[in-house]
């Protein structure tokens, strides 16, 4: 290696910001192992992307308009797709129009942005806990505090919000953010009388809500239920959502519907971090959506997904041991799962490595370090057999490392 003389790791240190390390990163060169069963990502089941009609909609944008398609393009987005993300959006009960759509380089970007415009240093960070990891990575670039807020079986627990809101301590929040559908880690579901208390808490204490949607069209049973931006009350809502689940991830396109001056401020730092969203990708994905029914292939997914989750499920009843409890998302991407007594995530997936099978442990996604003894698992991105063999690998490592009940005898 070249020596530069600069001591590098000395100066990086004296900005005194060190980027959150996200635990599933680093597990990823482990995963991509071919002899283990990744349950650890948040991956799409890549055989079910639609190829020909993207390659279809790549071509049709370059053939058609390849100056638009490859020249630098307005920051908040190309009006067609902007529009075509309030369509959809308004259908869903968004009541929104191109204008209040910007779109953005996947829905992490739209993250990191809201953060740079809602938090600064110091600021205190209402997530909850366990919530999603990239952004706890996303909003710690702000340095901000979190503070966690538990959930249970319905959703945010809007009893502890009012609590730490009306507890007084420290200056008020700088903003919550949720993922109420489907969320990731758990796959749990904010209930509706929830998302209107939630609500109520907002106005009452003036706290801004973040409202991640990454997942809520791949249901696989029950009701839907309305996005926060939906409800009454909800129109100060920054709701953010992606094309990611629905289509790919690797297109990179997200979007934030925000009130205006939230939006214009996001404008002014997406044009700092890089001055618009592939021009590109947008373009094909407004052809796709032109020539494609993306609702048809959202339902071809959640068939595909129903039959995965529910075969996670029936591993999980066949094959963990007594004292392991597990959440039963009615869609999305993951089960959470609670360990017996004694059980610790962490070194479960030492022995779980060593038998071919990967998830994340419940400690990425708690800001406090807790959640020691939970897991999630992904069901999207294994079909059916290898779900089920992946569970089987990992009750044999929880078999492994639990303490046998027999140890002492004899
Ligand atoms: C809750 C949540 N928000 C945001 C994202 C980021 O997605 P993307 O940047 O691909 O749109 C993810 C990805 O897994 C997620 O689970």
């Amino acid at each position: 290696m070249l020596q530069t003389g600069i001591p590098w790791s000395a100066l990086l240190e004296r900005t005194g910001r060190t980027p959150w390390r996200s635990a599933i990163r680093d597990l990823l060169s482990v995963t991509e192992r071919p002899d283990v069963i990744s349950l650890a990502g948040g991956l799409p089941a890549p055989e079910l992307f639609p190829v020909a009609g993207l390659r279809a909609a790549f071509a049709a944008a370059l053939r058609d308009d390849a100056a638009g398609a490859l020249q630098y393009g307005p920051t908040p987005g190309l009006r067609p797709l902007r529009e075509l993300v309030a369509a959809r959006l308004d259908w869903r009960g968004i009541r929104c129009e191109a204008g209040d759509v910007l779109i953005t380089t996947g829905s992490q970007q739209a993250l990191d942005l809201v953060g740079r415009a809602l938090a600064g240093t110091g600021m205190r960070v209402l997530v909850e806990s366990p919530s999603y990891v990239g952004a706890l990575t996303a909003l710690a670039a702000q340095d901000v505090s979190f503070v966690s807020c538990p959930i249970d079986q319905r959703g945010l627990r809007v009893d502890a919000l009012r609590d730490l809101l009306a507890s007084g301590d420290g200056p008020p929040p700088a903003l919550l953010y949720s993922v109420p559908t489907f969320q990731n880690p758990t796959g749990v579901t904010m209930a509706l009388d929830r998302r209107h208390e939630v609500l109520g808490c907002a106005g009452e204490f003036g706290l801004p809500l973040v409202e991640d949607d990454p997942y809520s069209e791949l249901r696989y049973e029950g009701e839907p239920v309305p996005a926060l931006r939906a409800l009454p009350g909800g129109g100060d809502v920054v709701h953010v959502g992606t094309f990611s689940k629905v289509l790919s991830p690797g297109l990179r396109l997200g979007y934030v519907v925000a009130p205006r001056p939230v939006l214009d401020r996001l404008v002014l730092f997406k044009q700092g971090a890089d001055l618009h969203t592939d021009s590109l990708a947008q373009a094909a994905v407004v052809r796709f959506c032109r020539e494609n029914d993306l609702d048809a292939h959202v339902r071809g997914l959640c068939a595909a997904y129903r039959e995965r989750r529910d075969a996670m499920l029936a591993a999980l009843s066949d094959l963990m041991p007594a004292g392991a409890t597990w959440t039963r998302p009615e869609g999305g991407m993951f089960v959470w799962v609670t360990l017996p007594e004694g059980a610790d995530a962490v070194r479960l997936l030492a022995a779980a490595i060593e038998r071919r099978v990967a998830f994340v442990p419940g400690t990425a996604f708690h800001a406090d370090g807790t959640g020691g003894r939970s897991l999630r698992l992904n069901f999207t991105s294994r079909p059916p057999d290898a779900i089920r063999e992946g569970v089987a690998r990992l009750a044999a490592a929880l078999d492994d490392c639990l303490p046998s009940p027999f140890a002492g005898e004899g």
